[in-house]
C-alpha cells in the first residue's frame, strides 16, 4: 500500500522581507513513516524550508498541505498537535531554569497531568542520555548538552512528525551516531515521521531512506541516498561532498579502473565490495 502522504510543499518562491530569496520552485511531498533529510551548503534554505513545514514561515507563494490541509488555514494549535520543530540554536528554544522544567514545559502545555508530565520528562531525558543532568542550570550545560534537551523537549510531546534542524551538530562523534541511532528508533519502532536538516554526510546514508539536495533556494536533486550520491564533481557544483568511503570507492574504480561493480555508501557496504572484489587477489 501507498504510504500516506503527510506533508505536501508546493513553493513558487519565498523571499525574506529584506528581499533575499530564499526559496524557489520547490516541490516535496513527505510521506509517513520517512526518514529523510534535507541537505545543502550554508544559505541553501534548509532552515527556512523546515518553518515551512511547521508553518512558522508564512507568506510564500504556493502552498504546503499538512494532512491534504492548507497549512496556512489551520490553527497553530492544530500544527502543533501533530508537528515539532526543533530549532538549530538551542539558545532559541530553551528557556526554562532547569533542564526538567523546560522538558516538562511541553507536555504540561498539552494538558497532561503531573504524573504523566513527570514520566514524559524522565523518559525523554534518559532517551538524549542526560537523565543525571535534570536538575542542572540550563545555562551550565554544554552546546551539545544544550541540544539533545532539546529534542528531549520534542520527545517528551510525542509528535507524529519531528523536524529537526541540524540534531547532530555539535555532539561528538558518539553522541552524533547515537543521535541518529534513537531517531531511527523512533522511525522504525513508533512510526514516527522524520525530516531532518544536516551536514552529516558520511552517517546519512547508514539511517534515512530519502534525501533532498537544496542549492540557492532551489531543489536540485532528491531520492534514495544511492539516487543521490552520484558523482564527486556533482556534489561539488552544489557545494556538497560524497561520503568519504564513497568517495575513496569512487576514485579507485573510475580512475584506478579497479573492478567495483557499485560505489558503497557505507563502511559495512565497502568492506563486503573490498572483499568481494579483491579478496581474490
Ligand atoms: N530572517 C531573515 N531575513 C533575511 N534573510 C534571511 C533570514 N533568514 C535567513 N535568511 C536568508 O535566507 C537564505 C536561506 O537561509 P537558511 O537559514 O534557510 O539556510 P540554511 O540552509 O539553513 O543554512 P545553514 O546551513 O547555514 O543553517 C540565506 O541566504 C539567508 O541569508
Ligand atoms: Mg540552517
Amino acid at each position: 500500500m501507498e504510504a500516506l502522504t503527510r506533508l505536501s510543499v508546493a513553493i513558487d518562491s519565498f523571499r525574506y522581507p529584506d528581499g533575499t530569496t530564499a526559496l524557489e520552485d520547490i516541490r516535496l511531498e513527505v510521506k509517513s513513516g520517512d526518514f529523510c533529510g534535507l541537505l545543502g551548503a550554508n544559505g541553501s534554505g534548509k532552515t527556512t524550508l523546515l518553518k515551512v513545514m511547521d508553518g512558522l514561515v508564512r507568506d510564500y507563494r504556493g502552498r504546503v498541505l499538512l494532512d491534504g490541509q492548507d497549512i496556512l488555514r489551520l490553527h497553530p494549535r492544530e500544527i502543533y498537535r501533530k508537528v515539532g520543530l526543533v530549532f538549530q540554536n538551542p539558545d532559541d528554544q530553551l528557556f526554562a531554569q532547569t533542564v526538567a522544567e523546560d522538558v516538562a514545559f511541553g507536555p504540561r502545555n498539552m494538558g497532561f497531568g503531573e504524573e504523566e508530565v513527570g514520566r514524559r520528562t524522565a523518559a525523554a531525558l534518559a532517551q538524549v542520555e542526560l537523565a543525571e543532568c535534570a536538575a542542572k542550570n540550563i545555562h551550565h550545560l554544554s552546546y551539545g548538552q544544550k541540544k539533545r534537551v532539546c529534542i528531549a523537549g520534542l520527545l517528551a510531546m510525542g509528535h507524529e512528525i519531528l523536524l529537526l534542524d541540524e540534531p547532530t551538530a555539535g555532539l561528538d562523534p558518539m553522541g552524533e551516531h547515537r543521535m541518529l541511532e534513537l531517531l531511527t528508533r523512533l522511525n522504525r519502532e513508533e512510526g514516527v515521521t522524520v525530516v531532518m536538516a544536516t551536514h552529516s554526510v558520511d552517517l546519512v546514508p547508514l539511517f534515512l531512506n530519502r534525501l533532498h539536495i537544496l542549492s540557492k533556494g532551489r531543489l536540485v536533486r532528491g531520492g534514495t541516498p544511492e539516487e543521490v550520491f552520484t558523482a564527486p564533481a556533482e556534489m561539488e557544483s552544489v557545494r556538497l561532498r560524497l561520503p568519504h568511503i564513497a568517495e575513496l570507492i569512487w576514485r579507485l574504480k573510475h580512475e584506478e579502473k579497479l573492478p567495483f561493480r557499485r560505489v558503497p555508501l557505507t563502511v559495512g557496504e565497502a568492506r563486503r565490495e573490498l572483499v568481494e572484489t579483491l579478496g581474490g587477489n
